[in-house]
């Protein structure tokens, strides 16, 4: 196959959903009814769902097969124990605690660690885990390396820690408060970034040193894997499977969501070594996701999981994936659209601080672009800015470090021709850039505002 350039979709579709087109009319009345908040739509308003690469890829014809065998005992079912031998082969932690989704092991996790006195260092912590850690009266605190703050700045590992901020960190606080370290492989919320395997041996240098446990928050382990193949030095032999046990090996526990790197629909888990730790997570799962077997899965969950585990680690998968995303940014890129670059692994990344100059923080540039993307082409794309991260636990609202809007790719899910749509539009919009305007929230919830809040144009 190498041969060829063109790097082909390495799957057929036999089972297809229409989409639904709209007018610019019809998209401007549904966006008001909408309260300018494009996760109140109704998704069949949707030409291209961006939103989210989270449970909305496509499950192979053995996914569904998988979904045929589960199990549904309530104990100890067979799907349990082909979930469990699919994690453990990748990250072979003593302890597997299926949770419904990645936050539900967050919730539990930060349950057991979190608390008043208590810190947590992160690359750049998920809204879901800020927000878990926050709960608990904790603080979360990013400590991503300097060019991961810039849209701009050219790295190939732009996730990775700031390993001498965390040193810093880990003195000035004092080891007594932090219960753990962590990272997220990739760093979504900066760009959907690899973090590299030099930067994780560091990090767990650093945790040696001070005692700590490393968690990763494991969610794109496979998209990270094959940039550590791809740019790392001495990776390009090794399988992908093995770069990630390499990864895991270096944690003493993870969050997960099934919902990206599983390629399933539903779920997630929490991992980790330590024996009390667990027990602990395990009485916590019981109250609120269920038995220890199933954690607020079906046995189909658990078979769907199983087997999106051993498909994402394939090379041509990964390969048509990673190239995907790099298409559509790569394609904006030089049509003069500002975009995070490199272009990550899951999502482009558009910087809407650069785009729209004229619209303040404070009335939120990149909502104002997510907008226009909706209105224009019925493009649905997510705000990663000050309306997402600006709002702060004591009622107080500051600017975010970026102001992004992601164009998150669904797995499996969407053709080259729909990727060409998404590029036309979003250069039609990014020629008119000046005449956007900003919004103001009207209504917001005390915190993760950006699901519900709504706004108004100004
Ligand atoms: C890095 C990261 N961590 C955690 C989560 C939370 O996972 P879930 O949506 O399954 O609760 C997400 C989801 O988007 C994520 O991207």
């Amino acid at each position: 196959m190498e041969r060829w350039k063109t790097i082909i979709e390495p799957f057929r579709i036999k089972s297809v959903e229409p989409i639904r087109l709209t007018t610019v009319a019809e998209r401007n009345e549904l966006l008001q009814a909408a309260g300018y908040n494009l996760f109140n739509l109704h998704s069949d308003d949707v030409l291209i769902d961006l939103l989210t690469d989270s449970g909305t890829g496509a499950m192979s014809a053995e996914q569904w097969a998988g979904v045929q065998r589960g199990d549904e005992s309530y104990a100890g079912s067979p799907s349990w124990y082909r979930f469990l031998e699919s994690v453990r082969e990748l990250f072979p932690f003593k302890h597997v605690i299926p949770t419904h989704q990645g936050r539900a092991a967050e919730k539990i996790l930060f349950g057991v660690v979190g608390g008043p006195d208590k810190v947590v260092p992160n690359n750049t912590h998920f809204d879901t885990t800020r927000a878990n850690i926050e709960f608990t009266g904790a603080e979360a605190v990013d400590l991503v390396v300097e060019e991961g703050r810039s849209p701009s700045a050219i790295h190939p590992f732009k996730g990775n820690m700031d390993t001498a901020a965390l040193e810093a960190f880990i003195a000035e606080r004092g080891v007594q408060h932090i219960p753990l370290v962590m990272v997220t492989v990739t760093n979504n919320s900066g760009g959907g970034q690899p973090v590299s395997l030099e930067n994780l041996r560091a990090v767990r240098a650093i945790c040696d040193r001070y005692g700590l446990p490393l968690f990763l928050d494991a969610c794109r382990f496979a998209e990270n894997a094959w940039f550590i193949k791809q740019r790392e030095a001495g990776y390009a032999d090794r399988s992908i499977p093995d770069i990630v046990r390499e990864m895991a090996g270096l944690a003493d526990g993870m969050t997960m969501s099934a919902k990206k790197d599983a390629i399933a629909n539903i779920g997630g888990w929490l991992a980790m070594n330590d024996d009390a730790w667990a027990e602990q997570a395990r009485n916590l799962e019981i109250l609120t996701e269920g038995f220890p077997t199933y954690g607020g899965l079906a046995g189909r969950d658990l078979e769907a999981i199983a087997q999106g585990l051993r498909e994402v680690v394939d090379e041509d998968y990964l390969r048509y994936r990673i190239r995907s995303t790099a298409y559509l940014g790569e394609a904006l890129v030089e049509a003069g659209v500002p975009c995070v670059q490199p272009i990550g692994g899951h999502a482009v990344y558009l910087d809407a601080a650069a785009l729209l100059p004229h619209i303040p923080p404070m009335e939120y540039p990149g909502q104002a672009l997510a907008v226009a993307l909706y209105r224009e082409g019925g493009i649905r794309g997510c705000e990663i800015g000050t309306v997402m991260f600006g709002q702060h636990p004591d009622g107080s609202e500051s600017p975010a470090p970026m102001e992004l809007v992601r164009l998150a790719i669904p797995r499996r899910v969407y053709t080259q021709s729909h990727v060409d749509y998404v590029i036309e539009v979003v250069r039609w919009v990014a020629e008119r850039a000046g005449e956007l305007r900003g919004l103001q929230i009207v209504e917001q919830p005390q915190q993760l505002r950006h699901f519900t809040a709504r706004f108004a144009p100004l």
